[in-house]
């Protein structure tokens, strides 16, 4: 396929761990993220941080016990850990026994909640990068949570939940909806693309006028769609004085496995009454490709060749060209050098 390993998950990257309303403070949530247990903890002052979700004396995951003055205790015998992983508290020493609880740690991922989603760098060693990538952040919205949150889990592996993502050509089979158009709405397009950081873009234009959700926004709409690895997709709509922006965020939970975290965010307050309306857009969008990569899986579980063809997958080729100069370019300790070139892709949908 294209040269690639289709089992790279890549690491030295943020991922959205989950949406951040889904913790509330003194809080814990599990997740697994490229096969590691991680625990995501909010202390009461609302601040988070990320740790490896194994207690290092038996191995019992933290996120079974509770968060004590912002600090994680195990629940088996209470042994306590920082946000930076390092053990404070061993109840059962006695005063005249010199074991040091601060030489015992486990590992804490960087953390950090940025416009309302939670991200946790998956570093590729035991030394972190210095300085860490920055966090993607949405344009024209500040500090805002998002409106709404969709969070979905596909069985099916990462390159393929964003290939799907970036497919241009299955909108008018998959997401066949009286609200956003038909088959027969089928037509030619021309879209001029170029390299962005860590991905490439759809140059700033008109939405296509068959989308008939875009309508309602009123006055003149423009929009730009970005990618970026490791499976981000940036949506910045432009309708007159207001934005309004989307972000997917697909996490790896193992080789096998892709969270989806959908995240809507707008500056038009006449927009918030039709909440419920887009969140059922959503769900119904997201519900349609997840679908569609579980019966592809089916398939794939019998590890057919497949074929990607100009110009409706080109920006799936982009996608593996991007993560291997992405993978080349920390092996040889070089900056990274996109191979995206400005092009333009036509194709019928
Ligand atoms: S297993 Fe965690 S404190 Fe003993
Ligand atoms: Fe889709």
């Amino acid at each position: 396929m294209d040269g690639t390993d289709r089992s790279t998950l890549l690491r030295d990257l943020w991922y959205v761990a989950l949406p951040g309303r889904k913790l509330k403070p003194g809080k814990m949530v599990a997740k697994t993220m490229l096969g590691e247990p991680v625990v995501v903890a909010r202390r009461q002052d609302g601040s988070v941080f990320a740790l490896r979700d194994l207690c290092p004396h038996r191995g019992v995951p933290l996120s079974f016990g509770r968060v004590v003055d912002g600090e994680v205790e195990c629940p088996y015998h209470g042994w306590r850990f920082d946000g930076g992983g390092r053990c404070t508290l061993i109840p059962s020493l006695v005063a005249d026994q010199d074991m040091d609880a601060g030489r015992v740690g486990v590992r804490a991922y960087p953390c950090r909640e940025v416009q309302g989603n939670i991200w946790v760098f998956i570093p590729a060693g035991s030394d972190l990068p210095d300085p860490l990538p920055p966090i993607v952040e949405l344009p024209g919205i500040g500090e805002a949570s998002p409106r709404l949150v969709e969070s979905m889990t596909f069985d099916c592996a990462m390159d393929h939940a964003v290939i799907g993502l970036m497919d241009p050509a299955h909108g008018p089979f998959v997401h066949r909806s009286w609200f956003w158009r038909s088959r027969r709405s089928i037509h030619e397009k021309a879209k001029s693309f170029g390299p962005s950081e860590l991905g490439f873009r759809m140059i700033r234009h008109a939405p296509s006028k068959n989308a008939r959700a875009y309508r309602i926004l009123g006055g003149a709409v423009s929009t730009e769609i970005a990618f970026r690895l490791p499976g981000l997709r940036l949506e910045h709509v432009e309708a007159g004085r207001h934005t309004l922006c989307g972000l997917t965020a697909l996490t790896p939970v193992d080789e096998r496995t892709t969270e989806v975290h959908h995240a809507i965010y707008w500056t038009m307050p006449w927009l918030s009454p039709l909440i419920p309306a887009v969140r059922r857009i959503a769900r119904t969008f997201l519900g349609q490709d997840r679908s569609m990569v579980e019966m592809q899986a089916k398939g794939l579980a019998f590890d057919p060749p497949l074929m990607l063809i100009n110009d409706a997958d080109v920006q799936a080729k982009w996608y593996f060209r991007l993560k291997k100069e992405f993978v080349a370019s920390r092996v040889e300790q070089r900056d990274f050098v996109n191979p995206v070139k400005e092009r333009v892709l036509r194709w019928r949908s």
